[in-house]
């Protein structure tokens, strides 16, 4: 479907209702994942004769749900994660929004969803922290993070693409990831649940691959796993990706490894940015299959030194232990290795203005 590029200007709502600043700091102070929002949300309305419009940003609220509006039936519903950060220097920045806004389009793409103009996607995310400043905590491992979505909305149970959809952005400021904070993460290898085909939704960053990894999840959980991890739905035997996160194998020879994009995985902006920085530093990146065979055999004889998990949520996670129906193995003494230390170090230290930013990734939001 074709974007509508007219020009928009943002209807900007202060809301009446801010949560106190007393008690903004007190949540600061134990941050998890996802449980507290920022005061406003930035909307954006599509219909298939008005195209976009519409463009605010407002208090945060729940929208009104028809029961029939096709989201709730057929699932046609996107979504992105990113984070704003507090550098050392007072800025506030965004990390390479513009991947984002450019996976968002390949998802609605697949989904059969209308596209968003990347500026009007940058525009929403931007006014929206611009909105919300005090809700970016400056605290080392913290971060704003922000959650861009778009569902169907039109009111009809036929089953095909939506009329009518609703793109909004919402923020919420976050700690670690895994309860453990920064220890090495337990993965469970799942048998008997795959996430994607080859001609599926798997590159896709849509709510129902998530809804079908729930199980998995769960059963991760069960065997006392921090996540899951997938095999290819063909063979069964290739390393795909976390539930919600890339995967990356470093070897004894120094290079490393991690499952190629064809389309079954999600290409996540942390890979491509950790494959950019270990290449500079001289590192072989080979982006090849890798067996879950190969994975225990080479913990086994040492081959494999380090394995670790990336995302925007999840930042770098060593995996220390892999568990699967039979057994259990320990990457790298179960600790994080050095690799894993260094490279996490030289992506958090642009994303949080510490290091040079060589590449231009961070978006300086002026003014915030
Ligand atoms: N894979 C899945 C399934 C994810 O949900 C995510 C998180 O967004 C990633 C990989 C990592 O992607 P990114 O680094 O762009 O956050
Ligand atoms: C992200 O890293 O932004 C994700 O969407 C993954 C999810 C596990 C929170």
């Amino acid at each position: 479907m074709q974007a509508e590029t007219a020009p928009l200007t943002f209807d900007i709502k202060p809301s009446a209702n801010c949560l106190p600043e007393q008690d903004r700091l007190k949540a600061f102070e134990n941050l998890g994942f996802g449980t507290l929002f920022s005061d406003h949300m930035a909307v954006i309305r599509w219909s298939a004769d008005k195209g976009w419009h519409a463009a605010e940003v407002t208090a945060r609220a729940p929208f009104p749900i028809d029961p029939a509006s096709s989201v709730m039936h057929y699932a046609q519903e996107i979504f992105e994660g990113m984070k704003a950060y507090r550098t050392a220097d007072g800025r506030a920045v965004l990390f390479r929004p513009e991947e984002n806004a450019r996976r968002f389009n390949e998802s609605a793409r697949r989904m059969a969803m209308p596209e968003l103009p990347e500026a009007l996607f940058l525009e929403a995310v931007e006014q929206l922290v611009r909105a919300d400043a005090k809700w970016i905590p400056a605290a080392e491992g913290s971060s704003l993070y922000l959650r861009p979505f778009m569902f169907a909305s039109e009111t009809f149970l036929g089953v095909r693409p939506s009329k009518e959809y609703i793109f909004c952005v919402i923020a919420s400021p976050v700690g670690p990831y895994f309860k453990g904070g920064a220890k090495p993460v337990s993965i469970w290898v799942s048998q008997d649940y795959t996430r994607a085909a080859s001609g599926g939704t798997g590159a896709a960053k849509c709510g129902g691959n998530y809804a079908a990894s729930l199980v998995a999840q769960a059963e991760a959980y069960a065997k006392g796993c921090d996540q899951v991890v997938f095999l290819d739905a063909a063979e069964h035997k290739w390393v795909e990706e976390l539930g919600g996160m890339n995967v990356f194998f470093v070897m004894a020879d120094g290079s490393i490894v991690t499952p190629p994009l064809g389309g079954t995985i999600l290409p996540g902006i942390t890979r491509k940015s950790l494959i950019a920085l270990a290449r500079e530093e001289g590192i072989t990146v080979d982006e090849k299959p890798y067996s879950f065979d190969e994975w225990k055999a080479d913990a086994a004889s040492g081959r494999l030194k380090e394995a670790f998990a990336c995302g925007t949520a999840a930042v770098v996670a060593a995996i220390g232990t892999v568990k699967y129906p039979q057994g259990e193995f320990q990457i790298g003494g179960g600790e994080t290795g050095p690799v894993t230390t260094r490279l996490r170090d030289a992506l958090v230290g642009i994303q949080r203005g510490q290091t040079d930013d060589a590449h231009g990734w961070l978006k300086v939001l002026e003014g915030v």
